[in-house]
């Protein structure tokens, strides 16, 4: 037997706990077990009609939408994402400064592939999304982890300033942020802005919430002054927005340098994300769903009760999240205690015994860098929420 011998690349990297979560959640509920699954990232909305009409009229029409397109995308979509930029964003960029890609994550990915060499350090506010370190780790970095849970999950300038070596490439931005929900306001997010002037640190702002924002408003890192504006790649998609997670487009805009270096890495892994999904954005970015401000309002409303059934969960502390469709509870005062016979030592206990126990999956706050705290996701439906919220409210008080 030849010994195959992995790349020490691949050995720095995990897999994502949150879909591993959310497949074995999936697992049990096809045993029969009645589980609440909020494990996934993902709207429980249907892809809107007219959007899925573009792509059907496309297939049907046939010609180009079985072609490749050009790797950064097909131009009238570009132009899509110009155009929403500065209709929503009030940011200007060329053609040449975007790229369409397979997914929000693929364009993050590309973003740290372009700018990240070994021994590179990479500011990541915790709790963050859990792909971030991942990738800084797959192309020889270091993720410099800054705890964000003593100032209610925002950075501040003083806790950037302190992280920062003459080794920081990068900074992650990312507003309405996931897991946490926080939305960084505009003086927030300028304090940060001046903190970095004067340095080469490029900021990858990470947008993807940006359309689920309840309260407060959305703030594009790179329009906060031409100096923000240079340094930062502000990443986007169509996955939460418009419920088009399996459609696999995201989209990056940035400085020509960075934006070429990523298509260049593109070009040779992905080539252009699918034609057919590009067409199918195009729709929904002409103008936004007018689904959008329902969902807009269930979200929120599923967030309050959520928010207010944990906190009447003994021993449950949960802030309320301005956006996104995630709550973020602190649960450290259940960890040390028992539940029958199982001692709860740590978050991730916590979510086998809350998924084994009491049929509700979440995901373990230590993923996210923030040990103590699980991640629910609210992209629900109200009966699901109800359950849950009963069922957690039940086992902290069985807790011993
Ligand atoms: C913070 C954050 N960024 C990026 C992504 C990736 O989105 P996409 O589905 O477009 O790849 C996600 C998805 O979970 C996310 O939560």
């Amino acid at each position: 037997m030849p010994n195959l011998r992995l790349a020490r690349r691949v050995g720095r990297i995990q897999p994502s706990a949150t879909l591993a979560l959310t497949a074995k959640a999936k697992a049990l509920k096809a045993e029969g077990k009645d589980i609440v699954a909020l494990t996934a990232g993902e709207p429980d909305f249907e892809t809107p009609m007219a959007i899925r009409q573009a792509a059907i009229d496309a297939l049907q029409k046939g010609g180009v939408v079985g072609r490749y397109t050009p790797v950064a995308g097909m131009p009238d979509v570009i132009k899509a994402v110009a155009d929403k930029f500065r209709r929503d964003n009030g940011l200007e960029y060329k053609p040449e400064q975007i790229l369409l890609s397979c997914g929000a994550k693929h364009s993050i990915f590309n973003a740290i592939g372009a700018l990240v060499d070994d021994g590179d350090e990479v500011i990541v506010p915790a709790p963050h999304w859990v792909s971030y370190p991942e990738m800084i780790r797959f192309f020889g970095g270091t993720p410099v982890v800054v705890d964000t849970s003593k100032t209610g999950f925002v950075l501040t300038a003083q806790q950037l300033k302190a992280a920062i070596t003459p080794r920081t490439r990068l900074l992650i931005v990312n507003s309405p942020g996931n897991p946490t929900g926080a939305v960084w306001s505009g003086p927030a997010q300028q304090e940060i802005a001046a903190a970095l002037q004067g340095t080469d640190i490029a900021v990858i702002s990470d947008e993807i919430y940006e359309k689920l924002v309840y309260d407060g408003a959305h703030v594009s890192f790179a329009g906060l002054s031409a100096d923000a504006y240079a340094r930062t790649i502000t990443v986007n998609g169509v996955a939460k927005a418009y419920a088009m997670t399996g459609w696999r487009i995201g989209y990056s805009a940035g400085p020509v340098a960075v934006i070429k270096a990523m298509n260049a890495l593109q070009s040779h892994s992905t080539s252009n994300p699918a034609t057919v999904a590009q067409i199918a954005t195009l729709k929904a970015l002409a103008q936004d769903p007018q689904e959008l401000p329902s969902w807009r309002k269930q979200y929120a409303a599923r967030r309050d009760r959520m928010v207010s059934g944990l906190n009447a969960a003994k021993g449950a502390k949960c802030a309320c999240p301005g956006g996104a469709f995630y709550v973020f509870p602190d649960f450290s005062a259940w960890i040390g205690k028992r539940h029958g016979e199982t001692l709860i030592k740590d978050d991730s206990t916590l979510c086998e015994v809350l998924l084994q126990n009491a049929l509700v999956g979440g995901v373990p706050g230590s993923e996210f860098g923030a040990p103590g705290f699980v991640r629910f996701s609210y992209a629900a439906s109200d009966t699901e929420i109800t359950k849950a919220i009963e069922r957690l409210q039940k086992f902290a008080s069985e807790l011993s």
